[in-house]
């Protein structure tokens, strides 16, 4: 039987971005091409002789206006929006009047994907807090697929400016033992549990030995053992002492399968004092999902220079805020031989990368973001990509913030406390209109591993505020002097000893160095205006919601 005939490597699909694209829609007129995408919106006309169908391939937000005629293939299985078709036709100007500059003439169809009347994306808009249960198909929706391109350009638009700035990409690991931030709020990594339960049903499916069957096994051992003895004593023949040792072992071999069935017990193995045995765990040790990579990236730091590492995160904070994932990715640089002005320095040129980055390269997206979520976002980019940053001591900031007659904040205001989103939106919306870089907290409410100032109550530390999300990058000038940063460590109630490896790098050939981390979603929040971090990443975790 003759094979199917399959897509050659060499394929050729055309994006619909290259057709309708600036003078091709033009150009292209009478060319011929095949187009793969699904079905926006399909409607039979002329009495049912031809359709009409709103292609959309995810190459960009416009859908390519394709005709297909009665003749070519059954209508009635093509219009259904969300159906997959991949035709060939050739590329036509439509008649005069018509909106479009170009259309696509099927002549034939080569492959479609049906969908049933119960696909969940009616041509009716969903909000996007009923698109999150159906997070498997919401990306073929206008503004998720357009959040996707803006992220994909974001993404490379971060590689783009580190490698310019001479920075290294490195891999941290996912998975830690150390807690950055000591704020334990650790997702931990564990097989305690799923081995707790597949001992749980072994031992139903085959109750354990009880402790007369052991004594059994026991007393068998010792008589097989006893008689080996007795056959050697008495001279026997070697094959006689052979059976009988042969019996032995096998009476030894089934008195250890009955002990370690005996030791087996239901639930998660305890030490002795009743703690959880994680020395049985698959570590050997307790493990953790990691909420930054900053620890580990600072070991490169400390022998490549200027490096950078972006990956996801995991907090288990139960945050119910629009600003909070359980899951995020996080962009970490941190640079050898910088201080805390570097360190701001990096991070404001970062931001306004990003911010004409998508100006360049995604103002179709951000056109649609304007029209359906948010007038200010091109502006607001445009506005940040080309203004510098204020910046402010947390002491002025809460001066400012004091001062404040016009609103009554929620969180109270006072030196020592950190800033609330509220008094942070305040500052960068209202006070200054662009973006604020906040530096020199109280050490009592940042991390132990920033630099104590010469002043011994603040610390070298710097979050930079921006319009619509509050805070979007934290960071600071790390602690390179090892007694001081042991204090720290003590002073925030942490032990050393998981420490002792980050010490390290402060006892052999210490450097000052600086760093941070920019919220990727916090970022994309930033640039599209969109209301909740729940919609700028494909499969958003937080309590309660871990979908696929
Ligand atoms: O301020 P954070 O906690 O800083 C750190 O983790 C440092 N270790 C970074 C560094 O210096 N290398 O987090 C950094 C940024 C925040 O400013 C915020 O934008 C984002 O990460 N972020 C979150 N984004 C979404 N969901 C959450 N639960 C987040 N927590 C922090
Ligand atoms: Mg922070």
């Amino acid at each position: 039987m003759a094979a199917e005939p399959v897509l050659e490597p060499s394929f050729h699909r055309t994006l619909i971005k290259s057709i309708l694209a600036g003078d091709a829609a033009v150009d292209l007129v009478g060319r011929k091409v095949v187009v793969g995408g699904w079905v926006k919106t399909g409607r039979e006309q002329g009495k049912g002789t031809f359709a009409f169908l709103e292609l959309n391939d995810g190459s960009c937000l416009a859908n390519l206006q394709v005709l297909v005629d009665a003749a070519v293939y059954s209508l009635s299985e093509l219009v259904p929006t969300g159906t997959c078709v991949l035709v060939e036709g050739e590329l036509k100007k439509p008649p005069e009047g018509a909106k479009q500059r170009i259309e696509l003439r099927v002549e034939k169809v080569i492959e479609v994907g049906p969908v049933d009347a119960k696909y969940p994306l009616p041509k009716t808009k969903l909000t996007l807090e009923n698109l999150r249960e159906v997070v498997h198909l919401r990306a073929r929706t206008n503004t998720i697929s357009a959040v996707g391109r803006i992220r994909d350009e974001l993404a490379y638009a971060t590689h783009t400016f580190f490698r310019k700035n001479g920075f290294r990409y490195v891999h941290t690991p996912i998975i830690t033992t150390s807690d950055c931030e000591g704020a334990g709020e650790m997702f931990q990594v564990t097989t305690l549990f799923s081995l707790a339960e597949k001992v749980e049903k072994e031992l139903k499916l085959n109750p354990p030995p009880s402790e007369s069957e052991v004594e059994a096994a026991k007393l068998l051992v010792k008589e097989k053992g006893e008689k080996v003895s007795q056959l050697k004593s008495s001279k026997a023949s070697k094959e006689e002492i052979g059976a009988s040792v042969s019996e032995l072992t096998k009476a030894k071999e089934n008195l250890s399968r009955l002990e370690e069935r005996f030791k087996l017990k239901p639930g998660i193995p305890r030490k002795d004092d009743g703690g959880i045995a994680f020395d049985s765990d698959f570590f050997k040790r307790q493990a953790f999902l990691t909420v930054s990579g900053q620890l580990q990236v600072e070991t490169y730091a400390c022998a490549l220079g200027n490096v950078y590492t972006f990956g996801p995160t995991f907090r288990a904070e139960n945050s119910h805020t629009s600003r909070h994932l359980a899951e995020f990715w996080m962009v970490e640089p941190e640079m050898a031989f910088a201080n805390l002005q570097d360190d701001m320095n990096y991070a404001e040129s970062f931001v306004q990368f990003l911010c004409q980055w998508l100006l360049d390269h995604c103002l179709e997206d951000m056109e649609f973001m304007v029209k359906h979520y948010d007038k200010t976002a091109i502006e607001r980019l445009k506005l940040v990509a080309s203004t510098p940053f204020e910046r402010i001591s947390y002491t002025k900031a809460v001066q400012l913030l004091e001062n404040v007659t016009d609103k009554k904040f929620e969180n109270k205001v006072e030196w020592g406390i950190d800033l609330a989103s509220e008094h942070e939106r305040y500052l960068t919306e209202v006070i200054f209109k662009k973006p604020v870089i906040v530096y020199n907290y109280p050490k009592g409410i940042k991390a132990f591993y920033m630099r104590l100032n010469d002043d011994g109550k603040t610390v070298a530390a710097m979050d930079v505020l921006v319009p619509k999300v509050g805070e979007l990058i934290g960071g600071s000038q790390r602690e390179e002097r090892l007694e001081n940063l042991k204090q720290r460590i003590l002073d925030s109630g942490l032990p050393l000893e998981p420490y002792e490896w980050y010490l390290d790098l402060r006892r052999y050939g210490t450097v000052k160095h600086s760093g941070f981390g920019l919220g990727f979603e916090r970022m994309i929040l930033f640039a599209t205006g969109l209301d909740n971090i729940r919609d700028v990443i494909p499969f958003p975790r937080y309590p309660g919601k871990a979908d696929l």
